[in-house]
């Protein structure tokens, strides 16, 4: 904000140097400039992606997404999944439609890269790795990841999340082998913070 300004008027008193009459208008572009900054800060940067049962499948609950400085925190709770390891993923698109969560498409990947874990070199920017669920069929994971977005071409806003029958084995391309969608949801966003349980 101080830089702003004195880079203004660093630029109006050149230009006031140069005789040109660019100084009122400089000021302006910094204030419509700020303004936005503000707006930007208040806008909406939590959303939940409420998670249904695909066709002949039981498994549901929520994921919820929260802009931290270091990415996105991602809290994910789920019930009625069979015991073990889900590959756990955020697809292309936002949309469950088909019954059995094909039409969420593939994994999100804007970089055309390579399926991976969620700590690979490379991955897909969807590739969120497993969630483990216990015998009583509850699945829960909590972690901040660094690749997802709220804005530009990592933006996860309308995506689709899907759980899927088997492990991901954070290698076979391009899905990690997990098999089947036993659970679908689209990334809303929240007008307000979603709060924890
Ligand atoms: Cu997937
Ligand atoms: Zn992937």
């Amino acid at each position: 904000m101080t830089a702003r300004i004195v880079n203004a008027c660093m630029v109006c008193a050149l230009a006031l140097a140069l005789g040109v009459l660019g100084c009122e208008k400089t000021e302006t572009g910094g204030e419509e400039m700020a303004a936005k900054g503000t707006e930007m800060k208040a806008a909406a940067y939590t959303a939940i992606a409420n998670m249904g049962a695909t066709n002949g499948n039981s498994a549901h609950g929520t994921v919820t997404f929260t802009k931290v400085e270091e990415g996105v925190r991602v809290v994910a709770h789920f019930e009625g999944v069979p015991a073990g390891d889900h590959g756990f993923h955020i697809h292309e698109f936002g949309d469950c439609s088909s019954g059995d969560g094909k039409s969420a498409g593939g994994h999100f990947n804007p970089y055309s890269v390579p399926h991976a874990g969620p700590d690979g070199e490379q991955r897909h920017v969807g590739d969120l790795g497993n969630i483990t669920a216990n015998a009583d069929g509850v699945a829960e994971k909590e972690f901040v990841d660094a690749m997802l977005g709220f804005e530009g071409e990592r933006s996860i806003a309308g995506k689709g999340v899907i759980l899927h029958a088997n492990a991901d084995d954070l290698t076979t391309q391009p899905t990690g082998a997990a098999g089947a969608r036993i659970s679908c949801g689209v990334i809303e966003l929240a007008a307000e913070p979603v709060s924890e349980k």
